[in-house]
């Protein structure tokens, strides 16, 4: 089945109010693949600025994170509410400095999946096994926990709404393609057996690591890999060239 291609530029806790206005006016200024769904997801206090500037209606902005209660008494964390109030219909959840730096559970993660689907808000979910556990061979074990938890706390159609992003931490360099497709043929391979075909067959999995132009290209092309989660190469004008990596 042909799945659009996503690709996120997460700018992570990078950029100033005008290296910011000069990505998206790069992005408004070029001619982008209208094949490719593009999300950018700047810091939070910089939301609003990149939504209202962005002129091109095929690129959304997202939240790198939100919490999962709508309002109250809860310092410093991120509503769902708040977003969709700035015209934001997506986040961000369970990247992997998320888990690793701030302790953030399988359980919390799902929890706020949940939440934030419910809300009305679409979720790019990342999952991905530590360097340790890759080198033990349990990079599948893992991810299929993770997928595990989350499948507790969501109905067949949330499935829908989310973008599964697929990352092993602490890569320096972007995973061998056949390595990459093996880890996106088996989430794929979960979600049929453990949700239905039809959401293994529409779900968008793409890969997140050390993603560039140089590469793009290879890991486009293989059957699981939908497309891509950047990072640093997304706050350089290589991330058009990235999107358009497929023309
Ligand atoms: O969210 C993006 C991923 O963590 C990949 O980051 O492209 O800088 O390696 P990177």
């Amino acid at each position: 089945m042909a799945r659009k291609l996503f690709i996120t530029g997460n700018f992570k806790m990078n950029g100033t109010k005008e290296s910011l206005k000069t990505i998206v006016k790069g992005l408004n200024e070029a001619k982008l693949d209208s094949n490719v769904e593009v999300v950018i997801a700047p810091p939070a206090p910089y939301l609003q600025l990149v939504r209202s500037e962005l002129k091109q209606d095929t690129v959304a902005v997202s939240a790198q994170n939100v919490y999962d209660k709508l309002n109250g008494a809860y310092t410093g964390e991120i509503s769902v509410a708040h977003l969709k109030d700035s015209g934001i219909n997506w986040t961000i959840l369970g990247h992997t400095e998320r888990r690793t730096l701030l302790g953030e559970t399988d359980e919390v993660i799902a929890s706020k999946v949940k939440f934030a689907i419910d809300s009305g808000v679409n979720v790019i979910w990342c999952c991905g096994e530590l360097p340790e556990e890759r080198e033990k061979g349990n990079t599948v074990a893992v991810v299929e926990r993770q997928l595990s938890a989350l499948a507790t706390t969501l109905t067949p159609d949330d499935w829908l709404k989310m973008v599964i992003a697929y990352e092993p931490i602490g890569a320096s360099k972007v995973a061998p393609v056949e390595q990459a497709q093996n880890v996106h043929a088996a989430i794929r391979k979960w979600l049929s057996a453990n949700v239905s075909k039809a959401v293994a067959d529409a779900t968008r999995i793409i890969h997140g690591g050390s993603v560039n132009s140089k590469n793009c290209r290879n890991l486009a092309e293989a059957q699981d890999i939908d497309g891509f989660l950047v990072g640093a190469a997304s706050l350089k004008p290589e991330f058009i060239d990235i999107i358009n990596s497929c023309l």
